[in-house]
């Protein structure tokens, strides 16, 4: 099938190559003249496993071309995906504008039968919205129908996320709408829900407040661990192993960042108020989220005492591992924390360091995770990239001035730091001391 896609950034851009990977014939669409530039030829403009090959692949086969013209968009395919960001307003809610100016674009080109997706996260209701907005603003007599697919891709496995997904959820009001997304659905092997467009908007919603809440839920436990001297590694085990809990999204560390959970969160509070509905429960969930990382600079101070002039060595500054994306990025708060704080940084994240030098290019980045911790008063773990778990500690004790470890992720060998002599102060866990 021909599909197009408007916003070609971590949603748009993978859907897209995916699309292709699967058969179809895409065209992607984005108004950021320097990103279509790389895509044109066939570079990526973020850091994404896998995305580099599978883009190379379809641009040489030609499946996969780029354009700035949402009217080429509308022309091409046969359903419309729109891609674009939901960022939030300064009030929390989620900023519709993109995707208002999206509808009212293809509404201006609109002469034939065509699908329009929305894939945005997006509030409930915002699927009359767009179908209103075009209705308002199409030239021509013509049928259309709008329907909801809600992404669940994960930033760092997003291709694998993307080509098998857990279930694929359509939100429709027509037979024809169905029946074309389970043409562009054709052959994945997962459950596919079919639900109202409400619902299918919904389902996003509280999927991601849902799993922020696990976090944070987690991250007061470990509070209560911090307390009481029990293990929250141990804990979220013994619950974990519970098939109504489940293990995922029960790890302690510094609070949740990234484009997603931290805006949807806010945006399903405001959506619950606007409705007339306690958004507290809700509300709960960014308070503690907040707080956590508050107490891994309290916990910074108590063992520190001042931090004005102590050099500090920074691990990760992406907002998970394997990727390079530092928006809301616990540990990027954190940085600009310390440097009010007047500490010395020097700081390391495989990838994300470009990123975080266009907003703080006086910060020392660091060659290797080692020359981070060179002389440093203390090393903080923020972000669990798998080569900080198999880093040498042996060397990092030889490189630290004094030899504390601040584990913001509870990721590495407790053991290990305590064979070694290191002070290891995690989240939710007894701290590893050297023994008198
Ligand atoms: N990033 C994720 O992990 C993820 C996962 C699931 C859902 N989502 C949701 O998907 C949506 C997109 O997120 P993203 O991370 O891909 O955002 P992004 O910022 O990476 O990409 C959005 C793209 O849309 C382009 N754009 C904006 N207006 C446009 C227009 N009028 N015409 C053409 N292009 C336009 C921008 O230039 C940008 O490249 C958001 O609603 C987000 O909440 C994101």
């Amino acid at each position: 099938m021909k599909i197009s896609i408007i916003g070609s950034g971590h949603v748009g851009l993978i859907s897209g190559v995916c699309f292709a990977e699967k058969g179809h014939e895409v065209l992607c669409v984005d108004h950021d003249n320097e990103k279509l530039a790389k895509l044109r030829n066939a570079e990526v403009p973020f850091f994404e496993p896998g995305l580099p090959e599978l883009l190379k692949k379809h641009h040489t086969a030609k499946r996969l071309r780029f354009s700035d013209s949402t009217a080429e968009a509308v022309k091409f395919g046969q359903a419309i995906f729109i891609c674009v960001g939901t960022p939030s307003t300064e009030r929390g809610k989620a900023d519709m504008t993109y995707v208002e100016k999206v509808a009212r674009d293809i509404a201006e080109t609109l002469t034939d039968y065509r699908l329009i997706v929305e894939k945005s996260t997006v509030p409930i209701m915002t699927g009359e919205r767009v179908k209103a907005a075009i209705q308002r603003y199409v030239r021509a007599e013509v049928h259309f129908d709008v329907a909801s697919n809600p992404e669940f891709l994960r930033e760092g496995s997003a291709i694998e996320d993307t080509l098998k997904p857990d279930r694929i959820v359509i939100g429709v009001d027509s037979g024809k709408a169905e029946t074309l997304l389970r043409e562009v659905y054709a052959g994945y092997e997962c459950p596919f829900v079919v639900t109202s467009i409400g619902s299918a908007e919904l389902i996003k919603h509280a999927s991601n407040s849902f799993l922020a809440l696990k976090i944070s839920f987690i991250n007061w436990v470990s509070r209560l661990c911090e307390r009481t001297g029990a293990d929250v590694n141990e804990v979220a085990k013994g619950m974990g192993l519970d098939h109504r809990i489940g293990p995922h999204f029960l790890h302690a560390g510094i609070g949740y960042g990234g484009s997603c959970f931290p805006k949807d969160v806010e945006a399903l509070a405001h959506i619950s108020e606007d409705l007339g509905i306690d958004a507290s429960p809700i509300r709960m969930i960014s308070t503690l989220n907040k707080g956590q990382a508050d107490r891994f600079h309290d916990r910074l101070e108590k063992e520190l005492w001042v931090l004005k002039d102590k050099t500090l060595a920074i691990w990760g500054l992406a907002f998970k591992p394997n990727t390079d994306d530092i928006r809301e990025a616990p540990a990027l708060s954190l940085v600009q924390r310390l440097i009010k704080d007047g500490a010395k940084l020097r700081v390391h994240d495989p990838v994300a360091m470009p990123a975080v030098r266009k907003q703080h290019p006086d910060l020392y980045y660091a060659k290797d995770p080692l020359d981070a911790t060179s002389g440093a008063d203390a090393l903080l773990v923020c972000t669990e990239w798998p080569v900080y778990r198999e880093a040498d500690l042996a060397k990092v004790k030889a490189n630290l001035r004094v030899p504390i470890i601040f584990d913001g992720r509870n990721c590495l060998d407790r053991k290990r730091a305590g064979d070694l002599g290191l002070t290891l102060i995690g989240v939710g866990k007894p701290d590893v001391r050297p023994k008198k």
